[in-house]
């Protein structure tokens, strides 16, 4: 009798316990603009300046979210690689991250590359070790999105889109998992940005999201295979970024870029702010962040924890609102 009574008291507390739980996550979610680890971390965690003096190299620097984080490391004392193909543009970055931070100019190494040109990935590393002797983080965030009806698109553009977004990826992120596993010490951190819509399927951007999905499954499986050897896997998901990306896009025609501009009244967050809270994650070696505004943070919470709720939701909205949500706009350009 007492053992049944103490048993159904334990699980009207753990019931009260979940429930509490539960709304404490609604209400921050509809005002956070990190998931609740991040903020955790960003509060009682490890600061960026944590990465004082590491070497870290950044592809997709000479714009948007690269810069961004670029310009946060080398604030913090970070050593910094910085590569994309605009050369003028990564000195622009250069000249910012010395007039905005306190780095020295021999802390920053300018390493123009095309990312897709995969012959070029192990020169370019020997560069970097050339250059500083080691490296410590890889930031895998070259990339492009995509707008453009799923059925319209030509298969030349999904074999752009994961050469640019996955294959440049996985054959950077190898060459480097080689040198961290060959070093006495071991260890090694390698970062990607994947995207929101590497959590759900997102419309009006079919190989994109086949992309960002992709990149996860190789991740986590590097993640499971190298965790005993101290290798740090960090998969950051931005939402919607004030950048150039819109513009940038591939559509459904090889060759082609949407060339639609993002307006500073869009709902989007900074790519500053974004900047920020990836240097927060990568300083905290968190394994998976998701950063973006409300309402897409808790529509990927949702889509994560209860998938089916969202299908039904999704259903009742409509395609056309969630692109809305992404772009502030209901239609794709034809
Ligand atoms: N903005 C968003 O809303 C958003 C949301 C989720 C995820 N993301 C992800 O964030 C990452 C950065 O995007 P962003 O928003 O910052 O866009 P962005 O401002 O257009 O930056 C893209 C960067 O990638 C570089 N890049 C493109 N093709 C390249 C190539 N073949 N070789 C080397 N570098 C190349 C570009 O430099 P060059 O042109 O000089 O080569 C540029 O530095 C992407 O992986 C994207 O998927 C963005």
């Amino acid at each position: 009798m007492v053992i049944s009574f103490v048993t159904m008291d334990i699980f009207s507390f753990v019931g009260i316990a979940i429930l509490c739980y539960l709304l404490i996550y609604i209400v921050l979610l509809s005002f956070l603009d990190r998931d609740l680890g991040l903020a955790w971390a960003e509060k009682l965690g490890k600061s960026i300046g944590s990465l004082k003096g590491k070497v870290i190299w950044i592809t997709g620097a000479s714009s948007g979210i690269g810069e961004a984080i670029a310009v946060t490391l080398s604030k913090h004392g970070a050593r910094i690689v910085i590569s994309a193909r605009r050369e003028y543009e990564l000195e622009r970055v250069k000249s910012r991250c010395l007039d905005e931070g306190k780095g020295k100019s021999d802390d920053i190494f300018v390493l123009p590359m095309d990312v897709t040109n995969l012959e070029s990935h192990q020169a370019c590393f020997d560069k970097v070790i050339a250059e500083f002797g080691q490296l410590d983080i890889l930031v895998n965030n070259a990339g492009r999105s995509q707008r453009a009806n799923w059925e319209e698109i030509e298969t030349q553009v999904d074999q752009e889109m994961f050469n640019l977004n996955v294959l440049s990826v996985i054959s950077l992120t190898r060459v480097a998992v080689r040198y961290f596993m060959a070093r006495e010490e071991g260890g090694g951190h390698v970062a990607v940005t994947s995207s929101v819509a590497g959590l759900f399927g997102v419309p009006f951007s079919g190989s994109y999201t086949g992309a960002k999905h992709a990149i996860h499954g190789y991740f986590d499986s590097l993640r499971m295979e190298k965790m005993h050897h101290g290798l740090t896997v960090s998969i950051l998901c931005p939402g919607p970024v004030l950048t150039n990306f819109l513009s940038e896009s591939f559509t459904a025609k090889p060759g082609e870029k949407y060339g639609v501009a993002t307006s500073s009244s869009d709902r989007r967050m900074t790519a500053d702010r974004c900047g920020y809270l990836c240097c927060v994650a990568l300083a905290n070696s968190l394994r998976e962040v998701w950063v973006a505004l409300p309402p897409v943070l808790p529509v990927a919470y949702m889509a994560r924890y209860f998938p089916n709720f969202t299908w039904m939701i999704g259903g009742y909205v409509g395609s056309k609102y969630m692109l809305k949500l992404r772009d502030s706009q209901s239609t794709v350009k034809s």
